[in-house]
């Protein structure tokens, strides 16, 4: 790729964008009622981000549902979470068939229960046509492990493994909830995303805070390591 490629205009709203879906639990306790119901609201979000980035013309959204570092949660919770996830996952398979969103999971599958597996194996396999937006939901993923994985191998089956663990490059990563990190997500994917932290807890995440950052993004000049256009004489 020519430099000059390099530093063409940013597109209203990202090719990639990747979401770090935090501050559930605070959204229920502050309101006085059970982190569940935190949980039970970011999903009902998860579906309204899901329909205006596909709406807007996001070519790919990654959704950090689960870390593997989350399995430390109480019991409960992670079984809640588990079962909201193939539920959700279950509910919304006729509108992402209908809306031409291709459905998959990225993460270890291995540690996940039975009927979560099944339902995220519908959905992929149903989905799999879908054009219009690739949507990725990250269940028990941990970046570096994932990265671990693959360095471990060695000659071809490395090279294999690499190609289907790296994802395409993230344009833009959202974390909501106020803490500024990236927590394990798409590490290698992000080496050039903007970042965006927004102190909304997740469950309250609108579409009008997706287009004041997807208008921010655009905003940015970004130069991949290249000098700024305006002083290309
Ligand atoms: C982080 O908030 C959120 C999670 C660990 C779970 C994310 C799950 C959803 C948004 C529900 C639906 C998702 C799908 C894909 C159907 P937190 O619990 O860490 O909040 P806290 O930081 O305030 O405790």
């Amino acid at each position: 790729m020519s430099p000059m490629r390099l530093l063409t205009a940013v597109p209203r709203v990202p090719g990639h964008l990747a979401v770090i879906m935090d501050g559930n639990g605070r959204w229920a306790t502050q309101r006085g009622r059970p982190r569940w119901m935190g949980h039970v609201r970011g999903a009902h979000t998860v579906r309204e981000v899901v329909a205006h980035c596909a709406r807007v013309g996001v070519g790919q959204l990654t959704l950090y549902a689960f870390s593997s570092d989350n399995w430390k949660r109480p019991r409960e919770e992670v079984g809640f979470l588990f079962d909201l996830f193939a539920s959700h996952i279950d509910r919304q398979l006729a509108s992402l068939v209908a809306n031409g969103i291709r459905f998959s999971m990225i993460g270890r599958r291995d540690r996940l229960p039975r009927p979560l597996v099944d339902a995220i194996e519908v959905a992929e396999r149903r989905t799999a046509a879908g054009r219009r937006m690739h949507l990725r939901v990250a269940i028990d993923y941990s970046s570096r492990e994932s990265m671990q994985g693959a360095l471990a191998l060695d000659g071809a089956r490395q090279a294999a493994r690499l190609d289907a663990t790296i994802l395409p490059p993230v344009d833009l990563v959202i974390r909501t909830g106020g803490e500024r990190r990236l927590s394990d997500f798409l590490l290698w994917e992000s080496a050039y995303a903007e970042l965006a932290f927004l102190d909304v807890n997740f469950p309250d995440l609108s579409t009008a805070d997706l287009d004041a950052a997807f208008a921010d993004f655009a905003s940015r000049e970004r130069r991949f390591g290249a000098v700024p256009i305006k002083e290309i004489a």
